[in-house]
């Protein structure tokens, strides 16, 4: 079996969230049409979305993990995949380490898929390093559903919720942005920054 089929299987018995299916043909879509130089994304979780942007493109990825065992993973598959020369990866909290990442580089796609909560800090916090006319791909903005919905939300996911819908409303009213939210997979935010 291929390092790629071999994690997708690893990660879905293991319960590790990594990209629907989908969501990431979408995902390629745009990566492909953006032709990226630099990428970052929030949350590798074990290398799998990371591994098949860059199998798509020329460009570079910086990648924020919090998870140790998940990260370790994730540097073994690209090894594998001969894709480690073209990854930085962080390991640490977006909510602590992002502006140190970012510090004097520039992007033409983020992929945000940390967490679900924080999706409108990390834009914000990434905004004046994303080029015009980069990419900012945003996975789960739906959650199930439940953001779209008029149905209760179950007590544990109230918080997410009510975050995600003040992001989308938030993007969606920035005239600095072009917003298209997709019903696809858990719903998918892709943003043009203008
Ligand atoms: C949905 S998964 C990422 C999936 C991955 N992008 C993929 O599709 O292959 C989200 C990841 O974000 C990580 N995470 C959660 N909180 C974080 C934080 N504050 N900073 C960085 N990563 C975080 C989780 O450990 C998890 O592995």
């Amino acid at each position: 079996m291929q390092a790629l089929d071999k994690l997708y299987s690893y990660a879905r018995e293991n319960y590790i969230p990594i990209i629907d299916d989908e969501s990431l043909e979408i995902l390629i879509g745009e990566v492909v049409k953006a032709n990226p130089k630099r990428i970052l994304e929030i949350g590798t979780a074990v290398g799998y979305s990371g591994a098949i942007m860059l199998q798509n493109s020329e460009a570079v990825l910086d990648t924020i993990e919090i998870d140790e065992n998940r990260r370790n993973i994730a540097l073994q598959l690209w090894k594998e995949l001969g894709l480690d020369g073209r990854i930085n990866s962080y390991l640490g909290s977006a909510d602590e380490i992002l502006g140190e990442v970012i510090e004097g580089k520039e992007y033409d796609f983020v992929f945000i898929d940390g967490p679900k909560s924080r999706c409108s800090q990390y834009l914000d916090e990434c905004f004046d390093h994303i080029t015009s006319g980069g990419v900012i791909f945003v996975d789960d903005v739906l959650f199930f559903g439940m953001v779209k919905g008029q149905d209760w939300v179950p007590h544990k996911h109230r918080t997410i919720v009510n975050n995600l819908r003040k992001f989308l409303d938030k993007i969606q009213s920035d005239e600095r942005l072009d917003v298209n939210i997709l019903d696809i997979g858990n719903g998918i935010a892709v943003i043009r920054k203008k």
